[in-house]
Formats: structure tokens, C-alpha cells, sequence
């Protein structure tokens, strides 16, 4: 894929379209990519690598790129191996080529690879700077915008950000996004860095005082108009804001009745004037995507089986999504369902009582086996209820 930055600055990145599940847990029906970019200069620094599914390609592009120079500074913006994972290669390649890390990099970095002893280190912290030339790096620490390594590096000269996993995408370079870059950002931003939310508020109070006009990240597209888009976006997410007022309706449901349940309840909520209502099986649905909208809707409600003496374990299994990624900031309801002892209920609130500043509200519906019209009451009591708190 030939993606243009400028003159000096090139993108090598590959893009995998045959991985079957990204992290061992997210689908990425159009694929990822690894980023990775080479500035010429002076002297010559090659911005990360790429995940060793990646590398022979990487490796063309690094080669074709470089043409008979040499590559002086490998930057090491984060250490997981989607990006990491040819940097065995790398230092086999260019074995008088420095590595550019912080002090954390460093101390993780043996943990991945052997490192000879004479390979020259260049240990970098917060403002320190790299001269290539006429383009100057800036080195950013931005520990746990993702893992604790990570940080993001300020090219002065042409004003780009390399900014690691922060607006990162799933989506290999030519993926068609019909409902446009947030789409598949925020999946990936909630379901990866969304636990992160402080560190990325952090990130983002550095940014601001930069002037920039290229973001490079290290997965999807690079982003060069429009910036205050994407800024304001990342400003919401990690702020735990709602981006959109809607309801999201996420349903555990075994043989059908749950879901009858659920489906009537959007039905009341759009009656009531509700105009976005997402209705999700959690049996079915990709459940990074439903944790994505449980963070994209103001509200949440949740209608669940009884199961083993708790919940259907599909619920039970998306709340703890929920609130390892800190899920907080909500109004939620529930409906729970069971045909003896009614447990869902209990063991929903049970989770949902751990995250901050979510709140449950009233009346929790009970259902026995099936919907009748006896419950009907209670639960357009808690659909008002819904409605009443829309922001
Ligand atoms: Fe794309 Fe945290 O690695």
C-alpha cells in the first residue's frame, strides 16, 4: 500500500488481512495494520517496526525505502510485539544501528530479545530531543497509553506526531469505512487503551501544547486534516463521557425469552421518543463492539437469564469487560429473568456496584420465564425511568 507523508518521511507499515483474531481476542473483518515510517535524513531513524507476521514485507519496504543508506536509530515506541516483533530482525540488518528507547523500554526490552552488549543505547526522557538533521525528534512519555513503555516522539520540522497506539484503528490502509475512521477507532480504543482513560488525558494535555499537522499512529490510517476531530474524540473517550445519547439494550438470553423481553423494552423506549435504542445479543454479537457502544450511549440496560445461581454467563462475561476496560459515568436498568429463584438481577448489580459512578436505576423488572402483560407496567416504569435521564 503506497501511503505519502512527505519527501523525508515514509511509511513502511504492512497490512495484515489474514489475521483471524487481533490480541488472540478482537476481529478484524478488514484486517490491521502495523505502521511503521523511516525519516531520511542527515541521519536516518526508522520509527518502530512491525509484528513479525508483517516482517518479510517490512523488510522489502524497509530496504526500498533506505536504498543504499543505512539505518542509524531504531525509535522504540512501544514494545508490544505488533510492533516489536522485528526487531530481532532489525538489529540482525543494521547491527551498528542505536536503539531509542526510555528507561522502561530498556528494562523490558530483554524480556522480548537478546540484546548484544555492544549495541548502542540511547536512553531518551520527557522533552529530551534527537537531531536527524533539519527534522529534530522530541521524545513524550506516555506510560500506559497502553503499556507502561510507551512513548510518542514530536518531529518539529514537519510538525507530525508519531503517536504509538493513541488513534490507532483497526482496518488494513485500503479498508472501506462506510461509517467512517470513528467506527473501528472506537472499537479499538475501548476494547485496548479504554482502561487507560487518565494516562490518554495526560497524553492529550502534552499534545495541546504542540503544534501539530500529521498524526502518525502505529495502526490505521495517518491522519493529516481535520485534526481537532480526532482530538475532540479522544478528549470524550478517555474522559468516560458519552459521545452520543442513545440506549444501548445488551441481552443474555437462552431460549428466546430474555430477548423477546429486551426487543419489547427498545420497542417502549422508541415509543417514549428514544431515538437511538442498539439492541445487542451478547450470545451472537462481537462483544468489542458492544463494549464499544456500551461507552458510546449515555445509557445502558441490561436483561439477563438466570443461570447457575447467578447470570447467563455471556452477561456475566460483558460486565467484566465492562469494568476491567472502567465502564463508569452510566445510568443503567435491568431486567433480569428466571423461572424459579430470579439470580440475575443480584449478580448484575453485584458487578455494576463495583464501577465508579454508575447508577442503577429503579425499578429492577423481574420476569418469570416469559413476558406477559402483567410485567408490562414495570417495565414501561422503567423505560420512563430511562427516558427521564437522557442527557
Ligand atoms: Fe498496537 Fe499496544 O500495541
Amino acid at each position: 500500500m503506497n501511503v505519502t507523508i512527505s519527501d523525508a518521511v515514509k511509511y513502511i507499515g504492512v497490512d495484515d488481512k489474514t489475521i483471524d483474531l487481533f490480541e488472540s481476542q478482537y476481529v478484524v473483518p478488514d484486517g490491521v495494520t502495523y505502521n511503521s515510517y523511516l525519516i531520511l535524513d542527515e541521519k536516518v531513524a526508522l520509527m518502530d517496526t512491525v509484528d513479525a507476521r508483517g516482517m518479510d514485507e517490512w523488510e522489502q519496504n524497509l530496504k526500498a525505502a533506505l536504498g543504499d543508506r543505512k539505518v542509524d536509530y531504531l525509535v522504540i515506541s512501544h514494545l508490544e510485539p505488533d510492533h516489536a516483533g522485528s526487531i530481532a530482525r532489525f538489529m540482525e540488518l543494521y547491527p551498528e544501528a542505536a536503539l531509542v528507547g526510555n528507561a522502561k523500554t530498556f528494562q523490558m526490552l530483554p524480556q522480548f530479545f537478546e540484546v548484544d552488549a555492544d549495541r548502542e543505547l540511547i536512553t531518551v526522557a520527557e522533552g529530551e530531543t534527537l537531531s536527524l538533521g533539519a527534522h529534530t525528534l522530541h521524545f513524550y512519555m506516555a506510560p500506559m497509553v497502553h503499556w507502561p513503555e510507551v512513548m510518542v516522539t514530536y518531529e518539529s520540522s514537519e510538525k507530525i506526531l508519531f503517536s504509538a497506539d493513541g488513534f490507532g484503528k483497526f482496518g488494513a490502509m485500503d479498508a472501506e469505512d462506510d461509517e467512517g475512521w470513528a467506527c473501528e477507532a472506537r472499537r479499538y480504543y475501548f476494547n485496548i487503551v479504554g482502561k487507560y482513560g487518565a494516562p490518554v488525558q495526560a497524553l492529550l494535555k502534552k499534545a495541546a501544547t504542540l503544534d501539530i499537522q500529521t498524526i502518525c499512529p502505529l495502526h490505521g490510517p495517518i491522519l493529516k486534516e481535520n485534526l481537532g476531530y480526532y482530538i475532540d474524540l479522544y478528549d470524550t473517550w478517555s474522559s468516560y463521557k458519552p459521545e452520543n445519547t442513545g440506549v444501548l439494550v445488551a441481552y443474555a438470553s437462552i431460549h428466546g425469552n430474555t430477548a423477546k423481553a429486551a426487543e419489547k423494552f427498545a420497542e417502549m423506549l422508541r415509543e417514549k421518543g428514544e431515538e437511538k435504542v442498539v439492541v445487542s445479543d451478547l450470545s451472537r454479537a462481537d462483544m468489542a463492539e458492544v463494549v464499544e457502544d456500551a461507552f458510546r450511549y449515555d445509557r445502558m440496560v441490561l436483561a439477563a437469564a438466570s443461570y447457575d445461581g447467578g447470570v447467563f454467563p455471556c452477561m456475566q462475561d460483558f460486565l467484566h469487560h465492562l469494568q476491567s476496560k472502567a465502564y463508569q459515568n452510566r445510568k443503567v436498568g435491568m431486567i433480569e429473568n428466571g423461572s424459579w429463584g430470579p439470580t440475575a438481577g443480584r449478580s448484575m448489580k453485584a458487578i455494576l456496584e463495583t464501577m465508579k459512578n454508575v447508577t442503577i436505576l429503579e425499578p429492577m423488572v423481574t420476569i418469570k420465564s416469559t413476558m406477559k402483560d402483567t410485567d408490562l407496567p414495570a417495565m414501561e416504569q422503567l423505560a420512563e425511568a430511562i427516558v427521564n435521564e437522557r442527557i
